[in-house]
């Protein structure tokens, strides 16, 4: 049976946004958890990026008996040891925000020279469609690597890009456009390899 509709498993609405933009020239009718009233809060208990969008992406398609597309993200910081990693939506307690992340981030490196401030996003994207055969779920990978700024700049974007300063661009991934973001993001570049495996599956 063709794909024609998709559910964006995630609860967290930018990363929604980032979705639709990338798949928008798909003949796939996007839609997310809100859109349909599925209430559903996935414990991420798994040790990689690749494990958590699995958990994400089963239980949505599970629940929704539609197929699904999770997501699993976080930012590396090699002077951290790979820190907060998939810990990042939670990097500092429950307690913090955004805001509060990136400033307890820069506390962390404050003491850490430039030449070791490098830092990288990744994601894994995990495709379940019932409609195929069990065992055989999608996956696509991508990475940015960029390095740790000594402040917050910009407003665009949302978690760590305040302080996520990328060399090409010579600026945070808040101070560029979104067009930008996605032509390097880790989030652009395994959404464009999704989006193959998608188009083949819309026919
Ligand atoms: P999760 O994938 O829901 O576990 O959340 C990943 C966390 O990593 C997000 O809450 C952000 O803090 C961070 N993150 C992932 N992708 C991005 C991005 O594109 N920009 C900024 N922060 C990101």
């Amino acid at each position: 049976m063709p794909l024609s509709k998709l559910l964006i498993a995630s609860n967290n609405n930018h990363k929604v946004t980032e979705f639709k933009r990338l798949f928008a020239h798909l003949p796939i009718e996007l839609v997310t958890p809100n859109d349909i009233n599925l209430n559903l809060d996935v414990d991420e208990t798994g040790d990689t990026f690749e494990a958590n969008a699995q958990l994400k992406a089963r239980a949505f398609a599970e629940a929704s008996r539609l197929p699904a597309l999770a997501d699993d993200s976080g930012i590396e910081v090699d002077a951290l040891n790979g820190r907060p990693g998939v810990l990042s939506a939670r990097y500092g307690g429950e307690g913090l925000d955004d805001a509060g992340r990136v400033q307890l981030l820069l506390r962390e490196m404050a003491a850490v020279p430039d030449d070791q401030r490098a830092c990288r996003y990744r994601v894994v994207l995990v495709l379940v469609d019932h409609a195929k055969p069990a065992g055989t779920e999608d996956s696509t990978e991508g990475r940015c690597e960029g390095v740790v700024a000594h402040a917050t700049s910009g407003t665009n974007g949302f978690g760590y890009d305040p302080i996520f300063y990328v060399p090409a661009f010579g600026k945070t991934i808040a101070d560029v456009t979104s067009d930008q973001k996605d032509s390097i993001s880790h989030r652009g570049i395994a959404a464009r390899a999704m989006a193959e495996i998608l188009a083949t599956r819309t026919a």
